[in-house]
């Protein structure tokens, strides 16, 4: 049973959490998040109370509350939340054997909190840890490579509130090629410190001139995007790191944000005093939580530098700090438009474009937007010059590009690749000679096989934001739809019908298939409802998810079809 709760107590809480981040709606989620972490879940009375604090609807607070797979609003969490990994990596890794093993030990299936409340256990979406499955997150420590033997353990540990994490910091790198990206050699603070002596359109002349494209996946021209805010009529502006990273099979920002912390902050800044913004924000998945703390050391020291805060190494009127603001589990809130939605209060749902963020951003004002890499590019471009990003890639897809590599390969990990790389070779660089197909962009990308292992990695061929899963030759090509069609299926918003309502449609016919029970007309009505979706959904979440299903369907048709009964 529930304890009564003190609503004086939840009011005086409230009010010092307001102090903390502010008292407008954009305060919600960081209250919320603060509030679970006292109370466990939230509470009826908490969610209320939050609502009066901030004026808006009670409702609304629910609303945002049961959006986010993070937050709970009936159950209290156990004393140990256990995340196991659901994603494609993790799952052909053998994490159904970790789930089968962690339901038994514990007594309780996934969604349930032991009743003494211990433990609850929870699937979760992509830890960032494809290199190092299955991984499995308690509270916030991350276990990887766990097995049957290593998730009892594991439980030991917690029943003796004696538990080990596999990293007592951060986890490890893994970065098996660095290239002149990742070994820069150069000083931090010194691409900031050129910056602020040249002039804000000089800045973005150099950007364009690299040819520099968006490393989020989408490879819009950065230049672009830094003019259009820069010229933009606005009270105020906004500079936006996107470190969502929730793709499954993308955990290279993870190794970014830590180990280039001093250069992606540079490139914010310079991003700022090229567009005149005065805020930024670091918008951090929430199964990133380790990095936070080390994040705002970071930013501690910077400030205590001046190099953040009011006249920035003593340029005048140039004043510019950074909050770091965390996800709560949606993988939608990595589009841009629905993680302003999120920044703001809001429940992460995408908004119509245009306007776009760089008119109408965080507050309807002017926001940058970009990816951990693509700050951290700009900051290299500043310092090196375009000619040094710009003779590495093709002429459409400049500079080199930060792969996380994963799946069926000799060694996974992280590399740093050139743009117009053909998958042959990239797979050869990783030991995944023997690969029936590889999936290239994550869930939302592509899936690649065999007989097209000559194309190239470019935004001109196959674009990527640099997930590569390598699926090995015994591989099960309709499992691996299933699960990416799984994972659609629950990060839909819920926003628009195709998308809502067609993804379960194509999981459903997959279901069929497996079981042989989905006739070949079926399955031609299934690719045509893909498309549609393709064509008909709101953003890029609806708009991608039927690819891998319909690269899979076309290229591994014998595969698929062998699983249909003749007589159908
Ligand atoms: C469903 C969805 C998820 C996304 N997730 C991310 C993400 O985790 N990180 C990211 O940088 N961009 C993500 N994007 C792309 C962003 O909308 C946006 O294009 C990007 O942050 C812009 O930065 P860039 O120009 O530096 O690539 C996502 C897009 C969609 C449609
Ligand atoms: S396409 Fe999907 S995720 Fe995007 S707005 Fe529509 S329902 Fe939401």
């Amino acid at each position: 049973m529930h304890s009564i709760i003190d609503r004086r107590k939840v009011n005086k809480q409230i009010a010092e959490l307001r102090d903390k981040y502010g008292n407008d709606r954009s305060a919600l989620m960081p209250i919320l998040q603060d509030l679970q972490e006292i109370y466990g879940y939230l509470p009826n009375v908490v969610m209320q109370e939050t609502a009066h604090a901030l004026g808006i609807h009670p409702v609304e607070v629910e609303g945002v509350a049961s959006f986010y797979s993070f937050f709970r609003t009936k159950e209290k969490q156990g004393k140990y939340v256990i995340r196991l990994c659901q994603t494609i990596s993790c799952d052909l890794a053998g994490k159904q054997n970790v789930a089968r093993q962690l339901e038994n030990e514990l007594g309780i299936k996934f969604g349930e909190t032991t009743k003494d409340g211990k433990f609850t256990l929870e699937y979760t979406n992509c830890l960032g840890m494809c290199d190092q499955g299955p991984a499995l997150m308690i509270n916030d420590r991350l276990f990887a490579k766990v097995d049957v033997e290593k998730a009892s353990q594991i439980i030991a540990d917690c029943r003796r509130d004696f538990l080990k994490s596999d990293f007592p910091e951060v986890v490890p790198s893994n970065v098996k090629k660095a290239g002149p990206i990742l070994d820069h050699g150069i000083k931090a603070t010194a691409p900031l410190k050129k910056a602020l002596n040249m002039k804000r359109s000089e800045i973005i002349g150099v950007i364009r001139e690299s040819g520099l494209k968006g490393r989020g996946g989408a490879g819009f021209p950065t230049a672009v995007k830094w003019q259009l805010a820069g010229a933009a009529r606005g009270e105020k502006k906004y500079i936006v790191c996107n470190a969502d990273e929730g793709e499954p099979g993308t955990f290279k920002d993870r190794m970014l944000l830590y180990e280039q912390t001093d250069l992606l902050i540079d490139g914010m800044t310079i991003g700022a005093y090229a567009i005149g913004a005065s805020k930024g924000f670091i918008y951090l998945r929430g199964e990133y939580l380790y990095l936070k703390k080390y994040l705002q050391k970071a930013l501690e020291a910077r400030r205590s530098e001046n190099l953040l805060g009011k006249n920035i190494l003593t340029k005048e009127n140039f004043n510019f700090d950074i909050e770091i603001r965390m996800g709560a589990g949606a993988y939608v809130c990595g589009e841009e438009t629905a993680l302003i939605e999120s920044l703001e209060g809001y429940r992460g749902e995408p908004r119509n474009r245009p306007p776009f963020p760089v008119d109408t951003g965080f507050q309807g004002n002017p926001t940058i937007v970009n990816n951990v890499e693509t700050f951290i590019d700009a900051a290299l471009i500043i310092s090196k010059g375009a000619d040094w990003f710009s003779k590495y890639g093709t002429d459409k897809s400049r500079g080199m590009k930060i792969f996380s590599v994963s799946g069926d390969c000799k060694r996974p990990g992280i590399y740093e690749l050139p743009f117009g790389i053909k998958v042959s070779e990239l797979l050869q660089e990783v030991g995944g000679e023997n690969a029936k197909a590889v999936q290239i962009g994550g869930a939302s990308g592509n899936c690649v096989a065999r007989q097209e292992f000559h194309r190239t990695i470019a935004y001109e061929d196959i674009g990527s934001g640099g997930s590569i899963i390598v699926f090995g030759p015994d591989t099960d090509m309709l499992r691996v739809a299933k699960n990416f069609l799984e994972f659609f299926v629950e990060e839909s918003c819920g926003q628009c019908t195709p998308c809502r309502n067609g993804n379960p449609k194509l999981l459903e016919g997959i279901e069929m298939l497996e079981h042989g029970r989905c006739s070949v007309t079926y399955l031609n009505e299934l690719k045509k409802l893909g498309e549609t979706i393709q064509l008909s959904s709101k953003c890029g979440l609806g708009q991608s998810s039927p690819n891998a299903f319909l690269s899979i369907v076309n290229n591994f048709k014998p595969e698929i079809l062998g699983r249909i009964p003749e007589t159908d």
